[in-house]
């Protein structure tokens, strides 16, 4: 496993994180067991694995909690959510939301609190009723580092990231970015890097590119809104070449690996009930770069994608 610094936290992370939602939630969403979801929290962190990601939406904070039990820590490092979708957000809500994790995660602080899935609407009266008491549960110790989450499937092109980047609240933030979507790197990375900002990607493989029909879907969608040119592609196998000249192994694994090359980003996060897909993606992490002709093929084919999410 390979490890980095998540930008101006100082925090050292794995660059491959556990996705404790997105369509599997560990299991919990593709029918297996609370043992076999916890095994997979365990899978990874034997791994070496040591952020993992979960939020209070997910209903994964107790199988994190149980999965950690025993072990050191100061050694795991553990990003939780509070959700901001239905009623509007109050101070107490959010002391409440903490209260309520920590007790699930069975632990005294969070590393990473999040604002969950954040809509650029939303964004400004969240920042001025709960951003001082994101600070203050800061102080208390509770939470060690602010973040903010953007809700990638509605505003894929990262407006609401953009507007965030202009305040100094926020030590970590959580991008949608892959080889589909790239608009994340002149939107989003370049201003984060010069505010050392800690960057979690999502979305990396996510529908898209774990699933040949669902490619298939995207890429016509996206000839249709004119984003990318039918002529550059070979349109049966769009991205075959990835695994011909790429040096990547399947779709994922080209996947995973482009984004944790993509400067700017620290910590990938991946999602997954299945302890053989897990073991194939800890693989991933553990390979070298994609060549770079590949990569700068990718870069250009989809120069133009800014409105899919890869779902
Ligand atoms: N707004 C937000 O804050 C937000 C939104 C979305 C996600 N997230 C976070 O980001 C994390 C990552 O997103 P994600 O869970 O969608 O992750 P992802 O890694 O981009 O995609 C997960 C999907 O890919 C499949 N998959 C994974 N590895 C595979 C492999 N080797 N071969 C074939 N299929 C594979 C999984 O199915 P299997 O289970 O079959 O492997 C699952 O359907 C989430 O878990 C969550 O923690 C946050």
């Amino acid at each position: 496993m390979q490890y980095t610094t998540l930008g101006r936290t100082g925090v050292r992370v794995s660059t491959m994180g556990l996705g404790c939602g997105g369509p599997s939630r560990v299991g919990r969403s593709t029918g297996k067991s609370e043992a076999e979801q916890i095994g997979i929290v365990q899978q990874a962190l034997h791994a070496g694995v040591n952020f993992i990601d979960t939020a209070e939406s997910y209903q994964t904070e107790a199988i994190v909690g149980k999965a950690i039990q025993g072990r050191r820590r100061d050694q795991i490092v553990i990003s939780t959510k509070k959700s901001t979708g239905k009623e509007p957000l109050t101070p107490q809500l959010v002391q409440e939301g903490v209260e309520a994790s920590l007790t699930r995660l069975g632990t005294d602080y969070i590393d990473v609190y999040h604002l969950h899935g954040v809509r650029p609407e939303q964004y400004e009266p969240l920042l001025t009723t709960v951003g001082p008491t994101l600070q203050k549960l800061q102080q208390q110790g509770k939470i060690r580092f602010i973040g903010i989450t953007e809700l990638t499937n509605n505003d894929p092109g990262h407006t609401m990231l953009q507007r965030a980047l202009q305040d100094d609240l926020w030590d970590v933030m959580m991008v949608g970015f892959n080889l589909l979507n790239q608009s994340a790197r002149a939107r989003v990375l370049v201003e984060a890097q010069a505010k050392e900002v800690g960057i979690l990607v999502m979305f990396a493989v996510r529908l898209a590119l774990s699933r040949a029909e669902r490619l298939q879907e995207v890429i016509q969608d996206l000839v249709t809104k004119g984003e990318i040119d039918p002529t550059e592609f070979e349109l049966v196998d769009p991205l075959g070449f990835l695994l011909q000249t790429g040096g990547a192994v399947s779709l994922p694994d080209a996947a995973y690996r482009f984004c944790r090359d993509e400067p700017g980003t620290h910590v990938v996060l991946v999602g997954t009930g299945n302890p053989d897909h897990l073991q194939e993606n800890i693989a991933s992490f553990d390979r070298p770069p994609l060549t770079a002709s590949a990569v700068a093929r990718v870069k250009q084919l989809f120069r133009n994608v800014y409105s899919v999410s890869g779902q």
